[in-house]
């Protein structure tokens, strides 16, 4: 059966940051963030752009109210939780009213928690073929400002519709995945910020490429010929070419990594406008591949390598429909990261610092910036959300 991603759709934050600017700022030879790294903008959330709204309004930009009649899942897959009971998927659920008889919960392993949840809700449809599956990937890197994280730092939201015969992509029941316990980014309970030993959590992504590689070929000697397009979990668009440069020296071989490096800067267009967005990055990846690679066909086999620290990898093979390019709203996505603003340093570093302050379980009301779902604060303890529509 035909099972895979039908519908894809993105929120990014209003504020983005120039990395060349920021890079000036903090006495850093910008080449070294742009090229180097390979970032050019940061995408900057404000109080009102939550994990929450921003889950809500990705989500909201491909659902129609058929769709939401046969969802029977929401999974959202994120690191930047704001409960450790209460999951994010029970407010989209109620915020973009998705039928009642729903089941809704979070994962988390990482950048690697929605992978996880796209494998399930594939799973799910292929035992229900008529019900479809909403999966959100939503995320907010912080590192702190002037760490050597800082310029992989980003923010957003992908959502998902999971259904059988998918306008988009179909994904193989076969994938190749890796478990490693290990330290190399990671974030205590009692951290605001993500803690990351850096230069080895890029070998050990490397690595991780090379194990689950040289492991999905021994089991299958044909697959990675026959992978026209590799897209990968981009922390910083450079991380990817990293991986097919070991890969290469691991094998002494160019000739399927020669043919990934010809798609891979299609791949890395968004990401490189956008940061880290850790669950959606390997998403905002294939969205970026699938709208600037004017090279694809149907019938295309695209490998997906996940990774979240910690460390988690799997590779999904994808393989693109007839009418994906039809099925994916260009104009719309455009749009949207056109409407974005640039923020000066000193706005960045304020809205980077600024916290909702709580006395006796109360917050002030967050102000909306745009037309959407918002975090409007915190009422006895309870997040509140609510939908502002902009004045023309
Ligand atoms: P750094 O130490 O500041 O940078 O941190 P560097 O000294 O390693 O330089 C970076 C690159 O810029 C190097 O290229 C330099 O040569 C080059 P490379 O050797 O890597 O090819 N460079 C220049 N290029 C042009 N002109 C110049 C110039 N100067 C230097 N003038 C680091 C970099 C990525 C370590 C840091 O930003 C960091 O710690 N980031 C966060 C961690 C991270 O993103 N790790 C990625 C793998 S782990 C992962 O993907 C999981 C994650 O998403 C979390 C999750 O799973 O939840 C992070």
């Amino acid at each position: 059966m035909n099972v895979g991603i039908d519908k894809i759709g993105i929120y990014i934050p209003k504020y983005r940051m120039d990395m060349r600017q920021l890079a000036i700022h903090r006495s850093v030879d910008p080449d070294k963030w742009t090229i180097g790294i390979g970032q050019e903008q940061m995408a900057v959330p404000d109080l009102s752009n939550d994990v929450v709204a921003m889950a809500a309004n990705a989500a909201a930009s491909i659902l129609t109210q058929e769709d939401k009649s046969v969802i029977d899942q929401i999974i959202v897959g994120t690191e930047s939780g704001v409960d450790f009971s209460k999951s994010i998927a029970t407010y989209v659920h109620q915020l973009l009213e998705i039928q009642p008889f729903c089941k809704s919960f979070e994962v988390k392993q990482a950048c690697y928690g929605a992978t996880a949840g796209l494998q399930m809700a594939c799973d799910y449809v292929r035992l229900h073929p008529k019900r479809k599956v909403l999966v959100i990937a939503t995320d907010i890197a912080k590192y702190g400002l002037n760490t050597t994280g800082e310029p992989t730092q980003g923010a957003g939201a992908v959502a998902m519709l999971i259904s059988k015969d998918p306008k988009i992509m179909s994904l193989e029941m076969v994938s190749y995945m890796h478990t490693n316990s290990q330290h190399d980014f990671w974030r205590p309970n009692y951290s605001h910020y993500a803690m990351v030993d850096g230069h080895f959590s890029t070998q050990l992504y490397v690595d991780e490429f090379i194990q689950i590689l040289d492991h999905a070929n021994k089991k299958n000697s044909e697959l990675l010929e026959s992978i026209e397009a590799m897209v990968f979990h981009l922390p910083f668009t450079k991380m990817g070419m990293k991986a097919i440069k070991g890969y290469e020296e691991y094998t002494h071989s160019d000739a399927l990594t020669n043919k990934w490096r010809g798609h891979y800067d299609a791949a890395s267009i968004l990401n490189k406008q956008v940061g880290n967005i850790y669950t959606g990055s390997l998403f905002l990846s294939l969205l970026s591949l699938l709208i600037h690679d004017e090279t694809l066909i149907p019938g295309t086999r695209i490998g997906l390598f996940s990774y979240g620290s910690g460390a988690v990898s799997e590779l999904l093979i994808g393989n693109l429909q007839t009418d994906y390019r039809e099925a994916i709203n260009v104009t719309t996505i455009q749009l949207h990261l056109d409407r974005r603003v640039n923020l000066e340093v000193l706005e960045y570093e304020t809205l980077f610092l600024s916290e909702l302050e709580l006395v006796e379980g109360n917050s002030k009301e967050v102000t909306a910036l745009e037309s959407g779902y918002y975090f409007k604060g915190i009422y006895n303890h309870k997040r509140l959300y609510g939908y502002y529509h902009e004045k023309a």
